[in-house]
């Protein structure tokens, strides 16, 4: 049976206030299940990211009820006091620039977060190379990021978003600093792994070549966010 793993009602966002405040996402809501990736589309400025950040508990929303896996994160206030462990231990994000630590080795960016998680190192390690090994970055395991190509350097940024084993990944154009060749077969191995791990992906993306790869689209135009 799919459970819905993200349940957004009437989120809504706005910064600032009085006559300068943006309504940034206008009450969304939506149902995201396990196995599923979504794409979301919209144009510059229509709340993606807003909407993105919500979910990964980064934004506070303004107003409406957020809930993952089960667990009510929000609901007209955040209903959890630690947003960062909640973030840490079930969900994966994906930035369009990798983000990894330049000074860290691939094996120890992949295995930093299970451990500040408290998993053994010799678990965090075994499980780390399996994943780089899936991610066809086996053999880079002692390289730093500048030694790395950015295709490379992306799938370890995969890697280690997988690390921590979570049921939802959020990735804010993951492909963007990618060819479409490389960008292509990423987003391929991300709905590999949502169907085979039963994790729930969302993906904002400009690439309308991206598109068929979707289970399902929600576009956002202007705050609104709409089922395609
Ligand atoms: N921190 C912020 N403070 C004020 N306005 C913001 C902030 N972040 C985003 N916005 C505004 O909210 C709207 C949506 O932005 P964003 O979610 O970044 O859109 P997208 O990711 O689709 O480009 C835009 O009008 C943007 O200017
Ligand atoms: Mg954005």
């Amino acid at each position: 049976m799919k459970h819905a793993v993200i349940s957004v009602e009437k989120i809504s966002k706005s910064y600032g206030s009085g006559e300068s405040a943006v309504m940034a996402i206008k009450e969304a809501t939506f149902e995201i299940f396990s196995g599923e990736t979504v794409a979301l589309l919209g144009p510059s400025g229509s709340g993606k990211t807003t909407l993105i950040t919500m979910i990964g508990c980064i934004t506070e929303p303004t107003s409406g009820k957020l809930t993952l896996n089960g667990n009510v994160m929000y609901d007209q206030k955040w209903t959890i006091s630690d947003t960062r462990k909640i973030r840490r231990e079930n969900i994966g994000f994906i930035f369009q620039s990798h983000n990894l630590i330049p000074f860290l080795n691939v094996l120890e960016n992949v295995t930093l977060v299970p451990l500040m998680n408290n998993i053994a190192p010799k678990e965090a390690n075994a499980h780390a190379k399996e994943l780089l090994e899936y991610l066809g970055v086996g053999d880079k395991l002692d390289k730093i990021p500048s030694q790395l190509s950015g295709g490379q350097s992306q799938r370890v940024a995969i890697a280690r978003s997988l690390a921590n084993n979570p049921k939802i990944i959020l990735a804010d154009e993951p492909t963007a600093a990618l060819d479409s060749e490389r960008a292509l077969s990423v987003m391929k191995l991300l709905r590999k792994l949502a169907h085979e791990q039963e994790v729930a992906i969302i993906v904002v993306t400009h690439d309308e070549r991206m598109l068929p790869l979707f289970d399902r689209i929600l576009r956002v135009d202007d705050g609104v966010v709409l089922e395609e």
